[in-house]
């Protein structure tokens, strides 16, 4: 946590931040790059280049603000679906992130994880990955989370698989939601206790079905390109003033 930097966004826009109530994890659907190219006249792609620059500007404000854990929906099992062209731009992007970006991630002390089925992705971006998630494996001061071939749906399928292939039947039969969660691909990491989505769009999109259940949602019209460090803080400012509840009553 960079406390002069909280205090000079706080300042700059005259928003309250609470320290004590960061929000530990936080999810990101990045949605938006292809619209802010086209509003540009320009191509797709480009978009998808200004979202790799936004990403680590929020990663590194997410450092600095003191979260511990940064979930973005990078790639999901529908984008394959996509023109290939666009799929080739989005993994180039993604092994030029890995390969350019390992220094400076490494410099602030993220650890680089990815969620998703890494093995449906091709050889070139497996290796670049391998690597950042090895160099990065000791980093402490925020888990980055590169939901990447992700979907919820499938997620929550594969940790059914792996429960029932591990667990003797009374075993099973005895397994919490605690338990279950340890097979999910977030296994030992909170919940998200914030979810954005930018461009305007109001849905989850098979983003951390299970994961989601008490999360607080942001959503914001700004396309992704353009979601910089100061609308990261506007929405930790508006999670803060939230009132959690997980299900109870809160006395007021
Ligand atoms: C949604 O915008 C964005 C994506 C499908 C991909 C998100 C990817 C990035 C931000 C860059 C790649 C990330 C890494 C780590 C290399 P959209 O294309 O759906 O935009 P639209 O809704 O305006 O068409």
């Amino acid at each position: 946590m960079d406390l002069a930097y909280i205090n000079d966004f706080s300042v700059r826009l005259g928003l309250p931040f609470d320290s004590d109530r960061v929000p530990q994890h936080v999810a990101i659907v990045m949605d938006g790059n292809g619209r802010w190219a086209k509003q540009r006249g320009q191509e797709r792609n480009v978009g998808h280049r200004r979202g790799v620059e936004a990403l680590e500007n929020v990663v590194i404000g997410c450092r600095k603000l003191g979260v511990r854990y940064l979930t973005v929906y990078a790639f999901s099992t529908e984008n394959w679906s996509r023109p290939k062209a666009e799929i080739s731009t989005l993994m180039s992007l993604l092994s030029e992130f890995a390969d350019k970006k390992l220094a400076r991630l490494k410099a602030n002390q993220v650890r680089v994880q990815v969620i998703g089925d890494f093995a449906g992705l091709p050889m070139l971006q497996r290796l670049a990955l391998r690597r950042l998630l090895d160099e990065t494996a000791n980093e402490q001061e925020l888990v980055l989370n590169l939901a990447l071939n992700y979907g919820g749906r499938a997620d929550i399928l594969q940790a059914v698989k792996q429960a029932a292939l591990q667990l003797a039947p009374d075993k099973l039969q005895a397994m919490t939601e605690a338990d279950f969660a340890g097979f999910l691909q977030t296994a030992g990491q909170p919940d998200p206790d914030l979810l954005i989505r930018t461009s305007g769009e109001l849905r989850l999109s098979n983003f951390l079905l299970w994961q989601l259940a008490y999360a607080e949602f942001y959503f914001t019209d700004t396309l992704w390109p353009d979601f910089d460090e100061a609308e990261l803080f506007r929405a930790i400012c508006a999670y803060q003033k939230r009132s959690r509840r997980f299900g109870a009553v809160v006395e007021v």
